[in-house]
């Protein structure tokens, strides 16, 4: 693909320092020597991003940790100051002008905890713990696909398909209505950012689709997500059908791109580093699963899916990091910075499948904290186990400088992933 527009952005000090301006072309290659420049000198740095939008970055563990959850440091766009860019988002509270965006991550608390509460009732670990066998089945099925051609493109026939199929099944969306859902998840990945277009069209289109599903389910529950999410507010707690509609298409939404970018991202780590994935292959050969629980959180933590938390809004002038923000200003974390502060990690540019001491902030923390997390560890470790098994000498097709990274702000992910390897028979 091409260079986005509208980057590079002005970042006056980082660009006066050795490193490509913030939200470059070259910089989407590999972010990571700009944010220990910010980390170490501006660790608290206001910037204009690439939609015109001022915003702070927070790099540092400690701060990262402490704005995640921060009660002051709102979710609710319509706390900023440029009402522009807020409008239109979030319908809360009340729900009048409520639509798929008053969802969990765009709401504080009370009813924040009211909707977390809810959903936490239907998506429980046992729930998915239930899911592993069927995790496995798909993954299988999409390596079938490519496994006696002897090459394949990890991206758009391995990590993108897995996860819509995954979520679409839990959330009890029909089989036969699945690759609707791939084509409307298609549209907001390639095209991200705001809600525009053919995005707005699929969007659009994915809101009349749950609003007709949950109809339907209310009148014949069944025993996935959305209606164990019926079920939960028959018994006491209040959802209205948009809740319902937001709350799936939140799921949808939050568990799709992460989790391509863990398998895709997660791979692709490995093909950079023959002695550890080696180490892992051994392992999982010898029937030992103990690395693999490490090696994901590695994985996450040292070029992780979420590159910032999604945004927040200070209430109320705060000071941070020592840096004072004013109300309505908002402030962006930097999950991928703060994962490598070596003022918490040991060696936090060298990538040990082993590390134990881990409290990377790759799932968020708080009140915000994944929602997904159990599920995205077994599909992650499904999809990782299952490829270093059954195609065991994969390798990079491409030139490593070859490969591009999507643009958007909040994700970081490959565009592609060409691999080769020994067909199977
Ligand atoms: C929230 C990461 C997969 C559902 C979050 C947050 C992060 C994150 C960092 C917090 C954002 C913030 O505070 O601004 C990831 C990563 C994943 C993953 C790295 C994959 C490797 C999933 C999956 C699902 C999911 C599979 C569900 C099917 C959610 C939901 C929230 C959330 C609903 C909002 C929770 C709330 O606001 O209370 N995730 N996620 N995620 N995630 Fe995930």
């Amino acid at each position: 693909g091409d260079p986005p527009t509208g980057c590079p952005v002005a970042a006056s000090a980082v660009a006066a320092g050795p490193t490509p301006a913030l939200f470059s072309w070259e910089f989407a290659a590999d972010p990571y020597p700009a944010y220990a420049w910010l980390r170490e000198h501006a660790p608290v740095h206001r910037t204009r991003l690439p939609s015109g939008v001022e915003a702070w970055l927070v790099t540092r563990y400690p701060d990262a940790r402490q704005a995640l959850a921060d009660a002051r440091l709102s979710k609710n766009p319509v706390h900023h100051s440029e009402a522009a860019h807020g409008k239109g988002k979030t319908g809360i509270p009340g729900e009048r002008g409520a639509n798929l965006m008053t969802h969990l991550l765009n709401i504080d608390p009370p009813d924040h905890t009211r909707l977390r509460r809810l959903v936490s009732k239907a998506f429980t670990p046992r729930r998915v713990a239930a899911f592993a066998p069927r995790i496995q089945e798909l993954t299988d099925r999409l390596i079938d696909g490519f496994a006696q051609r002897g090459s394949a493109d990890l991206i758009h026939e391995f990590a993108f398909p897995l996860p819509i199929y995954a979520i679409c099944d839990l959330l009890g969306v029909p089989p036969e209505d699945q690759d609707d859902f791939r084509d409307w998840a298609g549209m907001m990945i390639r095209h991200g950012g705001g809600p525009r277009g053919g995005v707005a069209r699929s969007v659009k289109k994915m809101r009349a689709y749950l609003a007709e599903l949950i109809h339907r389910k209310r009148a014949d529950l069944g025993d996935d997500l959305i209606s164990g999410l019926i079920r939960a507010s028959d018994h006491g707690e209040h959802l209205t059908e948009n809740e319902a509609a937001a709350m799936a298409f939140i799921l949808l939404f939050a568990g799709f791109e992460t989790t391509v970018n863990l398998i895709g991202n997660g791979a692709h780590t490995l093909l950079r580093h023959p002695a550890q994935r080696e180490l892992l292959q051994k392992s999982l050969a010898a029937g030992d699963e103990e690395l693999l629980g490490t090696a994901v959180e590695e994985l996450l933590r040292y070029d992780g899916p979420v590159e910032l938390a999604t945004w927040r809004y200070a209430t109320r002038e705060l000071t941070l990091g020592g840096q004072r923000i004013a109300e309505g200003d908002p402030v962006l974390v930097v999950l991928a910075a703060a994962d490598r502060d070596p003022a918490r990690f040991d060696e936090p540019d060298v990538l040990d499948l082993t590390r134990r001491d881990n409290p990377h902030l790759g799932y968020g923390h708080g009140i915000h904290y994944c929602l997904g997390a159990p599920l995205a560890r077994l599909e992650g470790q499904t999809a990782l186990t299952t490829l270093l098994t059954r195609l065991p000498d994969f390798r990079l097709a491409a030139e490593p400088d070859d490969l591009r990274w999507r643009g958007g702000l909040i994700m970081r992910g490959l565009r592609t992933l060409p691999v080769e390897f020994t067909p199977e028979p």
